[in-house]
This record gives structure tokens, C-alpha cells and sequence, in this order.
């Protein structure tokens, strides 16, 4: 009754924002992303009749508060679909800078339910664990699969037909994602209380929302025919979308800082040099920039010398759930 499992964050291209039903996690609209090789967690479950409660563990830290009862509320979906009382000592190892605008919440519910599926010998399908894994965080329900993929919003009031789907596969296309970290301290707005404070005040938000068929369209196109200015432009300009919406709730939040937007004008000075670079930005400060290999030396130079810059971390398209 032991398993362990490893999931990569992954970076929406197409963002998730904003939410129709709060506790099943079901979406408002469709979104996109990427598995990134640079970042995961790492997480063993192992369920014991000798235990009277869940253990959560990160980093070898003992964990309580939220964070403990986020996870133990969600064993309590996996205890449901087992049919088993029976509670779990979870062991998690994150390589993601936590709460600084990278998902960690991405790859640490997907292995969390991956894990905690394989102990119990649930023997899901993909749909079913993708499933499975939004009801911890919606993101993570991608984090499942490697490559492209697309989490499908469903309309079912259940939940039932909200998962994620794989669209093309890791080996598709080499594109390089670098993230260029201005900050690791813990943000204001969790993304959780800034999409839900956006879908109930932004004057914004339906403008979100009637953009997104087109451009999902459009970008996997773009995908499929490794179309990468085409990509590129969609992504970014999904992103500063998004990100207009917070301008537009009450009260008004942003998550970018100056830090934040230096990296954007860099990332713009690059194509006015014809390099083809493009960023997003998640519910944090720090900027992940898309280009191609054969540009990363120039990219990362003009990363790295970006003064607000700390550090600049590197990913390739990375794999789905993987056991050990
Ligand atoms: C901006 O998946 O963290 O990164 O479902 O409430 O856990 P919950 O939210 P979460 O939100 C991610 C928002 C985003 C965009 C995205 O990843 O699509």
C-alpha cells in the first residue's frame, strides 16, 4: 500500500481563470499548457491501518495548517473512491520555488494523486486520474500528461466531463521555456482568491471569456504546425489579457511588479533584434519566456543580464506522471 510519483508544473499558454464551481474545481473556460522538464515534486503515499489521521510531510518539514488540509481533504476524495478508511503518511520533495508564481500546487496535487491512486491499486485511466487531480487544484489536472495539453472545461454539473487531454506529445516539438525568477517570496493574492475575485467584480471578465474559443483555435493550430511566432503572439497576448482583468476587479490587484515588467521589455527589445521570444506570467511576478533552441544562448544572455533578474531556470518540454 506504498507508491511513489513524480509530476512535472506545467506553463498555460491558454490560462485558466476563474472558476464555475468552487469546491469541484470546474473551470469557466478551456485552457493549455505545457509540462516543463524543469520543475516537479516527488511525492511517496503510504497508508497504514496503525494511522488515525493523514501526515504531510514537505521537504522532510511536518506540515499542518492549510496546506495539511488541503491535501488531507483531498485523500478524503481518493478514501471515497476506494471505499477505504484508511489514512496515508505523505512524503513530498518539491523542486519549485514555492508560492513565487510557479505552480507548485501543479505538480504537487498531480503526484499526490497519482501516488495516492497507484498505493490503493486503483488502476485509473488517465481521464480518471486527470479528473481526480483537478479536485485539488485545477492546473494540476494537465500535470497528468506530458507535451501539449488541454484541459477541457465540461459542462456537466457533476464534473464529469472536466479533464485534461493530451494534444501533442513531448517529442512533437523542441521549444524552451526559461523562467526568470524576480522574486521567491510568498505572493498576496493566492491565485485561488484572485480568479474568484475577478469572476465576481471584474468589469473585464466577459471579455476574458469571449476571447478564449479564438484563441485556442488559433494556437493549436499554431501547435500543430510548429508555428512559433504564431504561438509565441497568441500566448502572450492571452497572458496580458488575463492579467487585465485584475485591473478590472474590486478592489483592483496586479501581480506584476517592476521587476516583472523589466523582463517583459526585454523579452520585447529581443524581437525588435529578430529574435523570436515571447513571455507569460502566472498568478506571480516572475516571467517564463518561450523561444527555440537555436536562440537560447542570445535569450538567456539578455535574461540574465536583466537586472531584476535572480536567477534563470530552463525547461524543455517535459513527460507526464512517471512511478518509481
Ligand atoms: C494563473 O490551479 O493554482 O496559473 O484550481 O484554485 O487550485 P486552483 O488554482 P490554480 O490556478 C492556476 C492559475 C494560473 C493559470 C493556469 O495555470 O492556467
Amino acid at each position: 500500500m506504498q507508491a511513489t510519483a513524480k509530476a512535472h508544473t506545467n506553463i498555460a499558454l491558454i490560462k485558466y481563470w476563474g472558476k464555475r464551481h468552487e469546491s469541484l474545481i470546474l473551470p469557466t473556460n478551456n485552457s493549455l499548457s505545457i509540462t516543463l522538464d524543469g520543475f516537479y515534486t516527488m511525492t511517496s503515499v503510504e497508508y497504514s491501518q496503525d494511522l488515525a489521521a493523514d501526515q504531510f510531510y514537505l521537504n522532510d518539514e511536518q506540515i499542518t495548517g492549510v496546506a495539511y488540509e488541503r491535501v488531507t481533504t483531498f485523500l478524503d476524495l481518493v478514501r471515497q473512491l476506494s471505499g477505504k478508511q484508511i489514512y496515508a503518511t505523505v512524503k513530498s520533495t518539491n523542486k519549485v520555488p514555492t508560492a513565487a508564481g510557479f505552480a507548485s500546487s501543479a505538480s504537487g496535487f498531480a503526484a499526490l494523486a497519482a501516488a495516492a491512486a497507484q498505493a490503493l491499486q486503483l488502476d485509473l485511466t488517465k481521464e480518471q486520474l486527470s479528473r481526480l487531480t483537478r479536485q485539488g487544484s485545477g492546473s494540476a489536472c494537465r500535470s497528468i500528461y506530458g507535451g501539449f495539453v488541454e484541459w477541457e472545461k465540461g459542462s456537466y454539473e457533476d464534473g464529469s466531463d472536466s479533464y485534461a487531454v493530451q494534444i501533442a506529445s513531448e517529442d512533437h516539438w523542441d521549444v524552451r521555456v526559461a523562467a526568470a525568477v524576480v522574486t521567491a517570496t510568498e505572493k498576496d493574492v493566492s491565485s485561488r482568491e484572485g480568479m474568484k475575485r475577478t469572476v465576481d467584480t471584474s468589469v473585464f471578465y466577459d471579455g476574458w471569456l469571449t476571447s478564449i474559443a479564438a484563441d485556442l483555435k488559433d494556437i493549436k493550430a499554431g501547435i500543430a504546425a510548429k508555428d512559433f511566432e504564431k504561438v509565441g503572439q497568441i500566448t502572450e497576448a492571452n497572458c496580458l489579457k488575463m492579467h487585465a482583468t485584475t485591473l478590472g476587479a474590486i478592489p483592483p490587484f496586479t501581480y506584476w511588479n517592476d521587476a516583472t515588467m523589466a523582463v517583459m521589455q526585454t523579452v520585447q527589445q529581443l524581437r525588435k533584434s529578430k529574435i523570436p521570444a515571447y513571455f507569460t506570467i502566472d498568478a506571480g511576478p516572475n516571467v517564463k519566456v518561450l523561444y527555440l533552441p537555436e536562440n537560447e544562448t542570445t535569450v538567456l544572455e539578455a535574461l540574465k543580464t536583466c537586472p531584476s533578474v535572480t536567477d534563470v531556470i530552463v525547461s524543455r518540454v517535459g513527460k507526464g506522471i512517471t512511478y518509481k
